[in-house]
């Protein structure tokens, strides 16, 4: 997820506004930022990877002339953070700039396409493409607006995309599949932004692009046309009165409900990745004799939940590790048959590369998953996933746990198939679940909200909470204690519904609130005997159960409804949402800032 900003003025230098773009941008990806303007039929450029303010005090983007310009500043998807890597792109004339936000999945075939009709490419970027396609569209006569209009009709994925160009130095396409894309409409100025806090500050009267749309922007207006058929669209504009703050949030008064409700999103782009990465990493874990699936906080209950995943699925026993506890758990038996897959949003955590650096001393194969392009995870690893779920500023991790898990997932499937440990039943009916999962858990969303908010309510004053789970649960469990422990501070045990017997349920007494994760799986008959155990000691019982289970519904003070017929082993990413939402919805009962908990970072680099 990176952001995009352009605009054309009458009067007035374009630098100053895109650079105030790209800071409210900033939260939307902050590796590295770039910039193009036009002024007397020359192209002009700056670009570097960092942050923008230090970009800025290196290069000056205020002397950059010109009062039409695009900008970016960038999450890395494909390429490590560099200036090369960095956004505008320009095709091999450098008279065509491009800025692009989202994912070109069929970039690679159109690479080759290219570089045998001669062109040169100088990044690792899938964005570089569109350029190099635009410059050929116009080397064959088309004009601005029809080369771009060819272009993106070669291109699959998702992007929204502003470009420039000396051959036109009058007007600005846009094109959107996907990614979100706005438009402005200033006095004698027109915008382009990935969203509404980048132009916030010039203009409160927009136009959403919708998908499969592009749009030329020049003084004397903007047209909208269809990219399947060209057609004109007529746009309705609509006039925004949020303050700058709330619209970085795009209208959620936090970013932990914001990256909750990103999750659909995030989870079709983790459902995206290439191709040929997936089936690196699970021919790795395929040859391991040993894997280990190493981990910190939530991306540790992700490993968790995959160890059921690569056992149920593909018959391989996959051990989850807490990371700080790698060494001496498994340190001196680690060896060169040994995998590692280590899990880690940020790519940073402390732990996490200790452990990872002890295993390649042991010449262990280390494999990473992470959200964090360049990070160190990548760099360490010898080959490595990254899941797409864009920056997670919320403290709290929410949609990249649920990417996690469909990720891991995914190479729980290839590594079933290349031991033919699956029919091709089972693999269809599995990928199509896969499939489902956004949608599935966009009517999770919707579904269960209300219901969750009045429960954290009813709840929010309680200094006890327990979760109970069974079978791959137990890590939904115990991330639904993590959420609510973290954000609210507050005494929170998780565990295996079966352990209770075993001590915890001494804790028990009348009006404990006790949160089942009970879906309709092979351990239900069993959690039933655990709901009715803690009934019998005066717990409160919230269940997550198949919104018909009139069983379970029947034994449970409360109940959260949730779809039927998902599959087991994906089971903790729907049931985890509710958990999410409730931490979130007590900690704001409790006048507590979610995104901001005491004494926590969003990346542990420390031991
Ligand atoms: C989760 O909400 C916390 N922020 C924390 O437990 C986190 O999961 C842990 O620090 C691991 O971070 P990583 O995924 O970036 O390695």
């Amino acid at each position: 997820m990176c952001g995009i900003i352009g605009c054309i003025l009458s009067s007035g230098l374009a630098a100053p506004i895109l650079f105030s773009g790209l800071k409210r941008l900033e939260y939307r990806g902050y590796d590295s930022a770039g910039m193009a303007t036009i002024y007397g039929g020359k192209l002009y450029l700056k670009k570097d990877s960092g942050k923008i303010d230090d970009i800025n005090s290196r290069l000056n983007f205020m002397d950059m002339p010109g009062s039409l310009g695009i900008a970016h500043t960038r999450w890395a998807t494909h390429g490590a953070p560099s200036r090369e890597n960095a956004h505008p792109h320009l095709d091999c004339s450098g008279t065509i700039a491009v800025v692009h936000n989202g994912v070109i999945e069929n970039f690679l075939e159109l690479k080759r396409e290219l570089e045998d009709r001669g062109h040169k490419f100088t990044s690792r970027t899938d964005t570089e493409v569109i350029p190099h396609l635009i410059e050929e569209g116009v080397k064959s006569g088309l004009n601005l607006y029809e080369a771009v209009l060819q272009a993106v009709r070669r291109l699959r994925g998702s992007y929204a995309i502003a470009v420039i160009s000396t051959v036109e130095p009058d007007k600005i396409i846009c094109a959107r599949n996907e990614s979100p894309l706005i438009v402005g409409i200033g006095d004698g100025a027109y915008y382009c932004a990935s969203d509404i806090p980048a132009i916030l500050e010039y203009t409160r009267n927009f136009i959403s692009m919708d998908n499969g749309e592009i749009a030329v922007l020049s003084l004397g207006g903007i047209e909208f046309r269809r990219i399947s058929d060209g057609e004109f669209v007529l746009k309705k504009p609509f006039t925004v009165d949020w303050s700058i703050e709330l619209a970085e949030k795009q209208g959620y008064p936090h970013f932990m409900l914001k990256e909750i409700y990103e999750q659909p999103l995030s989870l079709r782009n983790a459902l995206r990745l290439q191709e040929q990465y997936l089936d690196l990493l699970s021919r790795f874990i395929d040859r391991g004799e040993r894997v280990f699936l190493v981990a910190c906080g939530t991306s540790y209950h992700a490993c968790l939940a995959a160890s059921y995943m690569f056992s149920k699925i593909a018959r391989v026993a996959a051990f989850p590790v807490v990371a700080s506890e790698f060494l001496e758990q498994y340190g001196d038996s680690v060896g060169i048959d040994d995998v590692i897959l280590a899990v880690s949003q940020s790519g940073e955590t402390y732990d996490v590369l200790r452990a990872v650096d002890h295993a390649r001393m042991r010449a262990a194969t280390v494999l990473g998953l992470t959200n964090t392009v360049g990070s160190t995870l990548t760099r360490v690893s010898r080959a490595y996933i990254v899941q797409q779920s864009g920056p997670e500023i919320g403290v709290a991790a929410t949609k990249t746990f649920t990417s996690q898990l469909i990720v891991l997932a995914q190479l729980a499937m290839r590594v079933a198939n290349l031991r033919g440990k699956l029919s091709q039943q089972e693999s269809d009916s599995l990928r199509d679940s896969l499939k489902g999962m956004p949608e599935v858990i966009g009517r999770v969303l919707n579904s269960c909200a209300d219901n969750v908010k009045l429960l954290a309510k009813r709840y929010a004053k309680k200094n006890l909470f327990l979760f109970l789970g069974r079978g791959i649960n137990v890590a939904t469990a115990l991330e639904g204690r993590l959420k609510l422990l973290e954000i609210t501070y507050t005494p929170s045990l998780a565990f295996s519904a079966a352990e209770s017997k075993h001590g915890p349920i001494s804790i028990v007494e009348k009006g404990v609130p006790v949160i089942f994760i009970a879906p309709r799986d092979s351990t239900r008959k069993e959690i039933i005997g655990n709901i009715m155990e803690m009934k019998a000691r005066g717990a409160e019982v919230i269940a997550l159960c198949e919104e018909d289970d009139r069983e379970i519904i029947g034994l449970a003070d409360h109940h959260i409804p949730m779809p039927k017929g998902i599959p087991d082993v994906l089971s903790p990413i729907p049931y985890i949402v509710p958990l999410q939402l409730f931490a979130y919805y007590v900690a704001v009962e409790r006048g507590l800032d979610p995104d901001k908990p005491r004494n926590l970072a969003k990346s542990v680099t420390v031991p």
